[in-house]
């Protein structure tokens, strides 16, 4: 089982490239389940047909789902997600912690993720390829497992024990509400599942991402910091696949195609070695299964569309003359924006506005960081093992 998810900037034709790989996968035999996670009904568009919240078979092997924020649902985690804001303000927990609470998620995105996981875990397809919404709303929706796993691991038991035992003393005394187990529960299950999704989602021989993008310096330069961020989160993108390439020989449109091809070579360059799929500009919109197949063949050719060979090194530890380094792929990652920071177990990766915490591997847990650079793309971080610690364990 495979699961492909495509984004890139808004309008770029992410839905487009998700529902021509869908069909040209189907096309060659691979049970395929196209799902889009973007509110906008544009799947149901692009492939010509109505569809539900629950998958559709539209012919034989190619099924595709719409999945809809459900009311029920987004008021359930209204509520949780109030009373953690409000808690959090009690406690006075430190900035990091805060911060790393905001980026609590919308009932969209947690509702998208449960859908996909369990079409994952259905085990009817072959291939789930998600069409993703925006870029922004994507990398929410990707490091949210991240973000949660890490609230849950710290603060979570801690206030759940310590509400438990002061529930009907503050009852009295606050007009704060305590959240019932009913909640404490939800946000578990909860919890475990995202768990389950991001298990899926971050595993390199099952997933893949494919940036989507137009030839345009606005949007190559988005594509280039979604990668960044993909890899801090531990993704792995396959693949760049470029839409709406104007033909040459349109007096009409050389001078675009001219800037495009500018555009391309650039993104050719420092995408490398990440294959560069590229799609013309159609006579016309792309919409219904026979046009979608087209593009899907003029994207790939020869190239297999459900799974593209891994490109680069994942994070690895490696061990040096005295010590160990550890690389983190950050691929147009600039030094300005990047922040580290040790917190006990963990590495604290910032790039831009986005953070992740990294268990550290066990090994490295009893080293003290020495130094980091970045160096082709990769955040490399020294570790050398402090003897205190060494002799304590
Ligand atoms: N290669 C192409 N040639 C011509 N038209 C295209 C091509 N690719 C996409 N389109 C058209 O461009 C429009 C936007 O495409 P699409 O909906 O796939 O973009 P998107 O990235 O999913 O947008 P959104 O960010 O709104 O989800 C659609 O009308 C689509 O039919
Ligand atoms: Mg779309």
């Amino acid at each position: 089982m495979q699961v492909l998810l495509f984004t890139g900037k808004g309008g770029v034709g992410k839905t487009t490239a998700a529902a021509a790989t869908g069909a040209l996968a189907a096309s060659q035999g691979v049970k395929t389940l196209v799902i889009s996670t973007d509110p906008a009904h544009s799947l149901a568009d692009a492939l010509g047909v109505r569809l539900g919240s629950e998958p559709i078979e539209i012919e034989p092997g190619l099924s595709a789902q719409q999945v809809d924020a459900q009311e029920r649902f987004e008021r359930t985690w209204r509520e949780v997600q109030g009373y953690l804001l409000s808690a959090l303000e009690k406690v006075g927990v430190d900035p990091l912690e805060a911060e790393e609470l905001t980026v609590l998620p919308g009932a969209d995105e947690v509702l998208a993720l449960l859908a996909v996981r369990e079409q994952i875990e259905s085990g009817r397809y072959d291939l789930v390829i998600v069409d993703c919404a925006p870029t922004a709303e994507t990398l929410r929706l990707l490091s949210l497992p991240d973000a949660l796993s890490w609230y849950m691991k710290r603060i979570w038991p801690v206030e759940r024990r310590v509400v438990r035992s002061l529930r009907p003393v503050l009852n009295r005394v606050t007009s704060v509400p305590m959240p019932t187990d009913v909640v404490f529960d939800a946000v578990e299950r909860l919890h475990a599942e995202l768990a389950a999704v991001r298990a899926v989602l971050a595993d390199a021989e099952q997933t893949a991402v494919r940036l989507v993008l137009t030839p345009e310096a606005v949007v190559v330069a988005e594509a280039r910091r979604t990668m960044t961020t993909l890899s801090l989160y531990g993704y792995r993108v396959d693949a760049v696949l470029a839409n709406r390439i104007i033909p040459p020989g349109d007096p009409w449109r050389d001078r675009w195609a001219k800037a495009q091809e500018v555009q391309l070579a650039e993104v050719e360059e420092s995408f490398a070695p990440l294959p560069v799929l590229r799609v013309p500009y159609q006579a016309a919109e792309p919409v219904g299964l026979e046009a979608l197949v087209e593009v899907g063949r003029a994207a790939y050719g020869d190239l297999d569309p459900t799974g593209l060979p891994p490109q680069g090194e994942p994070m690895d530890v490696q061990r040096t003359a005295d010590g160990f380094t550890l690389s983190i792929p950050l691929p147009f990652a600039e030094k300005d924006q990047l922040d580290l920071s040790r917190r006990g177990d963990e590495l604290v990766v910032t790039v831009a506005s986005w953070r992740r915490l990294l268990t550290l591997p066990s090994a490295l847990r009893r080293c003290d960081v020495t130094g980091a650079h970045l160096v082709d793309g990769r955040l490399l971080v020294d570790f050398v093992p402090d003897p205190a610690v060494w002799m304590t364990t």
